[in-house]
């Protein structure tokens, strides 16, 4: 048995997924991608890759983690100590984890720099142009991004030492409820402006034409990284969730969740950006350069600073959903750490703090000062997005659905999903048969394709 507590209630350990789950993947990502790959389109692909495959997956990660009671390195070989090789899964995920949170680390960054910025009216009175200078020259300067990712860092880090129940669980119980209310008060706000349902069709009007190959694989990868399944992070977060709950029911409520806050990021935003006439491929950028003109022209409207509040509101949003987001990586090194290398969890906090900020310092001054130091063809930021968009979050998914469709003793997953028998399972032959067959037939597509179409 591991030293570590789990979640204390059914609630907080839905709160907690939900909020490992809901993070800039959706607020930040989702709409534009949305947008960009046909709207509606891309929706019913993405629907049906979020509730078969990455439903699935988060299932398999949760039973694998509360069977074993123990974060992945040590989960695959407790399942089958006759199969220790699998191990490597597990460490594979837990590089991946690194790697993400070292990027995410430096956008959740800017979030916060930006709630700075719109708090003191610094982007107020900047234009369209003024303000994609802005945008350039923070994001590629040395000093303001590598202290607003430290700063995020240390958040995160001061949320692990508090530990499981007083510290993610306490945090998620209370933020997430935040985030929803603050994001209907955005949806609201971009919904009633004149003109705002170019938006909404923009956002779920179908055109299949602009869907293609590449939309149905960016809406695969969409769906793992929302979700966050595919490196480990919900074995350690299942190896937390109470042994009564409902595994099955656990896990239809965070995709259902998750997949609501994408579609309302999605109304609070595109309403908004056609409201002003603007362009809505905004790209990643969309919501550093393009938000913040739209908020400023709610201003001079009533007199009184509304834009400003709203700009406020909203980076504080994406602060909230990207802190959740960061701690459930943060947490998945971290039981790394104290299970397999036997280091207190202080220590260990303090370390991969300190180890993280390093990386991410690095993926941060290769946008700027040493923007000249290619790594494989690119700079560091390049190759890290790359690697975790495109590969290792999807090879580590293969491996985890196959050894849960075919290593794992079917009648433990089964004694698991059922809580030794006392739950009903219909639906297994169901995730029997995705686990087995679907899910690592659209992994390896989405790999190959990934491969040889870059
Ligand atoms: N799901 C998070 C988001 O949507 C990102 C994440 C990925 C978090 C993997 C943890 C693990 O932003």
């Amino acid at each position: 048995m591991t030293e570590h507590k789990g979640f204390t209630s059914n609630f907080g350990a839905i709160m907690a997924a939900v909020g490992s789950a809901v993070g800039l993947g959706n607020i930040w990502r989702f709409p534009y991608i949305c947008g960009q790959y046909g709207g509606g389109a891309f929706l019913v692909v993405y629907l049906c890759f979020v509730f078969l495959i990455g439903m699935a997956l988060m299932m398999t990660e949760f039973v694998i983690g509360r069977r074993s009671q123990h974060s992945p390195v040590k989960a695959f070989s407790t399942l089958r100590p006759d199969k220790p090789g699998w191990r490597f899964v597990g460490l594979f995920g837990i590089i991946t984890c690194f790697l993400i949170l070292s990027l995410y680390l430096v956008i959740s960054g800017w979030t916060l720099n930006y709630v700075g910025d719109t708090a003191t009216g610094a982007l107020a009175n900047m234009d369209g142009t003024m303000l994609d200078q802005h945008f350039s020259h923070f994001s590629s300067s040395a000093i303001r991004p590598v202290i607003c990712l430290a700063i995020f860092t240390i958040m995160t880090a001061a949320v692990i030492l508090g530990g499981v129940q007083k510290g993610i669980e306490k945090v998620s119980k209370i933020l997430m409820p935040i985030l929803v209310l603050l994001l209907v008060v955005m949806c609201v706000r971009s919904l009633t402006l004149p003109g705002s349902m170019g938006g909404v069709e923009y956002l779920f009007k179908p055109d299949f034409s602009k869907l293609g190959a590449a939309g149905v694989l960016a809406a695969l990868g969409q769906a793992l990284f929302s979700l966050s399944v595919g490196m480990g992070v919900m074995v350690v977060y299942g190896s937390y969730i109470p042994k009564d709950d409902n595994l099955m029911r656990t896990s239809l409520w965070i995709t259902v969740c998750d997949t609501l806050i994408a579609l309302m990021s999605g109304l609070a935003i595109f309403p908004a950006v056609f409201s002003c006439g603007l362009e809505p491929a905004g790209g990643p950028g969309l919501v550093f350069k393009v938000l913040p003109m739209v908020f400023n022209s709610m201003n001079p409207v009533t007199g009184f600073p509304t834009g400003t509040v709203f700009a406020v509101i909203f980076f504080v949003l994406l602060v909230t959903a990207a802190l959740t987001s960061a701690i459930s990586l943060f947490e998945a090194i971290t039981a790394w750490a104290t299970e397999s290398l036997h280091i207190r969890r202080t220590p260990a906090t303090l370390v991969i703090a300190l180890c993280v900020i390093a990386i991410a310092a690095f993926c941060s001054l290769s946008l700027g000062p040493l923007n000249h130091i290619h790594i494989a063809g690119m700079p560091l930021f390049d190759l890290v997005d790359r690697l975790t968009a495109a590969y290792l979050p999807p090879i580590c998914a293969l491996l985890t659905v196959l050894f849960f469709g075919w290593v794992m003793p079917g009648a433990d997953i089964h004694d698991e999903l059922s809580n030794h028998g006392t739950l009903k399972t219909g639906y297994y032959p169901v995730l029997r048969f995705l686990t087995r067959y679907i899910a690592p037939i659209a992994l390896l597509l989405v790999l190959i394709t990934g491969i040889f179409g870059n």
